[in-house]
């Protein structure tokens, strides 16, 4: 049994049925969770498909000594949401972690993207991880206790050609995770975000890689962190991690030292123009926790401005 105090806490992992779900869900009962192994089955595009794969992860789980019950709600309606923290909550009698994982593409060029598609993307990614989580998140808020981990990705983080929808509804996902660590945070709910990086049907076009290496983008190489995240050992919230290949690191969001004139009156276009460069210099950055963190540096730099002159 890991030392991470995993034992007995109730997971639920959407998208579970293959790829890095199954991953997460088989280390997440490796350490003792019981799980609810979500996925609606179907092709990468989220189109129909005719079998359900959660089975066989909780069949493989169980095969290990371990608990789990599978679930084949869709995560992208609210009816869905609802429907899978109720088969944790009444099967389990709790929840205490989720991780939001179920995903789909419809990669387009912004200038040829089709809306349903669009809208089929943000409706797993962005409203579906709202949907499964509002309702946990009452249950974590009234329990004092909670881990929810969201999967985004560096396609919104860094950008990436063609994935105007995708990229999008995964930045989304940080912002909601951000969010709700502020919120979580007085009833020991975290709220942290991985971005993984692993070789899966998604990602086999573009993650071939060399045969010799075949096992270096394996899905194995995410999971630990997830678990981490997930297990009463992490006190960490409101982080985003990237992680691929067995290495980790932290994805930040910074505000630089910037420039600013006087504030008696509005800077000019020509004022813009001319501190650019002191505008975007990346040599001192900031890491605000919340909006009101801003404000309050906004304030200090204005004030040292006022003191000791731009
Ligand atoms: N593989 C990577 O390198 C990579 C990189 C960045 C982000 N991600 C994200 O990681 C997650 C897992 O992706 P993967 O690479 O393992 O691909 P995958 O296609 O194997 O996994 C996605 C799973 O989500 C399930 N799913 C789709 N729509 C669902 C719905 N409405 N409700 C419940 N389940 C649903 C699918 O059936 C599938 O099993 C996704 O959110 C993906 O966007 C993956």
């Amino acid at each position: 049994m890991s030392a991470l105090s995993l034992a007995n806490r109730v997971a639920v992992v959407t998208g579970a049925g293959g790829g890095l779900g199954r991953a997460y869900a088989l280390e997440l009962a490796r350490g003792g969770a019981v799980v609810v192994v979500n996925d609606t089955g179907g092709s990468v595009d989220g189109t129909a498909g005719s079998t359900t794969p959660a089975q066989a992860v909780v069949d493989e789980i169980e095969a290990a000594g371990g608990r789990a019950v599978a679930s084949t709600d869709s995560v992208a309606t609210v009816e869905g949401g609802e429907a899978i923290v109720a088969t944790a909550v009444e099967t389990f009698g709790r929840i205490d972690v989720v991780v939001n994982n179920a995903g789909i593409l419809r990669d387009k060029s912004f200038a040829k993207l089709d809306w349903d598609d669009f809208r089929a993307v943000h409706d797993v990614h962005l409203r579906g991880a709202a949907y499964v989580s509002r309702p946990a998140f009452r249950h974590m808020q009234e329990q004092g206790y909670g881990r929810l981990v969201f999967i985004a990705s560096n396609a919104g983080t860094f950008g990436n050609f063609g994935q105007a929808a995708y990229g999008s509804a995964k930045t989304g996902v940080i912002g909601l995770s951000n969010v709700l660590a502020i919120e979580g945070a007085r009833a020991g709910v975290l709220s942290n975000v991985v971005c993984p990086i692993a070789r899966t049907r998604m990602t086999e076009a573009i993650l071939a890689g060399d045969p010799e290496d075949a096992d270096a983008f394996g899905a194995e190489h995410v999971a630990p962190l997830v678990a981490y995240l997930s297990s009463e050992a992490c006190h960490e919230t409101h982080m985003v991690f990237s992680a691929g290949a067995g290495h980790f690191a932290r994805v930040t969001t910074g505000l630089t030292s910037g420039w600013g004139g006087s504030g008696d009156k509005p800077a000019t276009v020509e004022d813009i123009a001319l501190h650019i460069e002191q505008i975007l210099d990346p040599s001192d950055v900031a890491h605000p926790l919340s909006a009101a963190d801003e404000l309050q540096l906004l304030g200090e730099r204005r004030e040292a401005l006022r003191t000791h002159g731009g």
